[in-house]
């Protein structure tokens, strides 16, 4: 079983490969990826990960696509389904964190208690549960769309429903609330972690917020250039923490942000360059649409300006890119870390291979040097 280990050294997860190109509008990255669909490369890239020294793989998912564009260069589309597709990883490995995402919206709470306790229990208690709201894919599943609030009013409930249910353990669980009202006693398997295996939430409104600080182990956002806007979200999360009761050691948020690490650093720009000079616009433009359906943060930020938002987001998500030696990457996070007190990275690779995979890992030694980072094994492969 995983351990919840609370100190300052930073974490990293990796932003799972579950589609052609998930990180990247761009056809030259797609094809130059191995076959998603294929279980032994999923099997491959998941171990490398894990013997590199990431503490978790990151599963993003959904139920509808960005668009024709996309699905026809690979972007995003076909997708692996997170609770389907995690197992594989697991079964490759043996300490990695695999983190899936299960939307509340869509699933209640009973459904979700039994899927996470057996993804749980079938990774020997390495598996968090990655909280998603839902929004955007909410006229396929045939509901009506929340408000913003509500949409947080109704995910922290069953967030709440889904640990009685675990808390309840063989006995019986009566739960009252606004959205939920059930009753009855859940069969086994029970999760292997205690209390309950790691949430992580990826909300960056107040209520997303919130969510965090009250609920969860990890917070997730995106790093951007201008620091200021990193510090102030990792202050006032803390802060939050805090006013919950809890030490803001214990709520990790991680930023994602997007990496290319070369031989040289020469090799690395270049590398960065071809994929923004080959990405493809529409298809940039599909996921530039998805974030402001799906986020009132980014509604706020980016009016109107679909076209200068599809540029930023066409590689990354509009995160902040690194790129360079794994020396020079390293002082770049170093940076980062120092001047923003951010504790953990969530890496979006633009590329996939064994060989991306590993160049990414010579980074984490150089953070060892600077006293930042330990290697998972010498952590006890904590969360
Ligand atoms: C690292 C990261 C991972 C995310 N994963 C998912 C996901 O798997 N599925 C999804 O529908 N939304 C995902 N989101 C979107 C968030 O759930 C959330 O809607 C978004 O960050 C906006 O926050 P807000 O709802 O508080 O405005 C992700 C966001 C980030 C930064």
């Amino acid at each position: 079983m995983k351990l919840r280990r609370v100190d300052d050294q930073i974490r990293f997860g990796l932003m799972w490969f579950n589609s052609q190109t998930p990180y990247a509008t761009s056809r030259v990255t797609a094809e130059a990826n191995p076959d998603v669909l294929d279980v032994n490369v999923q099997m491959e890239l998941a171990r490398t990960a894990e013997q590199v020294g990431f503490d978790f793989l990151f599963y993003a998912d959904g139920y509808i696509g960005h668009g024709e564009a996309n699905a026809r260069i690979g972007h995003g589309e076909p997708r692996l389904s997170a609770p389907v597709w995690a197992p594989v990883a697991m079964m490759a490995t043996s300490h990695i964190g695999v983190a899936t995402t299960l939307h509340t919206r869509y699933l209640p709470p009973a459904v979700i208690a039994r899927l996470g306790a057996n993804l749980d229990r079938l990774s020997g208690g390495r598996w968090a549960w990655n909280i998603v709201p839902g929004t955007k894919d909410d006229p396929l599943i045939g509901l009506p769309p929340l408000e913003h609030s509500q949409r947080y009013a109704h995910a922290a409930e069953a967030v709440r429903a889904v640990k009685a249910i675990w808390d309840a353990g063989d006995g019986e669980v009566d739960f009252e609330g606004e959205f939920y009202r059930f009753k009855g006693s859940m069969m086994g398997p029970r999760p292997v972690q205690k209390p309950y295996p790691l949430l992580f939430n990826a909300g960056v409104s107040p209520a997303g917020q919130d969510l965090i600080a009250s609920e969860c182990d990890y917070g997730f956002f995106a790093v951007v250039d201008d620091l200021d806007k990193v510090r102030g979200p990792v202050e006032q999360l803390a802060a939050r923490a805090e006013r919950h009761g809890r030490d803001p050691l214990e709520v990790n948020l991680v930023g994602s942000i997007g990496m290319v690490v070369g031989r040289t650093g020469e090799e690395a720009r270049e590398r960065l360059e071809w994929i923004r000079d080959n990405l493809d616009m529409e298809a940039a433009r599909g996921w530039a649409h998805s974030f402001l359906v799906r986020s009132k943060t980014y509604q706020d930020t980016h009016q109107g300006d679909v076209d200068e938002v599809a540029r930023s987001v066409g590689i990354a998500a509009g995160s902040t890119v690194l790129a360079g030696t794994a020396e020079e990457v390293a002082e770049q996070l170093l940076h980062i870390h120092r001047s923003t007190g951010l504790r953990g990275f969530q890496i979006l690779p633009l590329m996939w291979s064994v060989e991306e995979l590993k160049a990414i890992g010579e980074v984490f030694p150089h953070l060892a040097k600077a006293g930042v980072w330990t290697a998972p094994e010498d952590r006890g492969w904590s969360w």
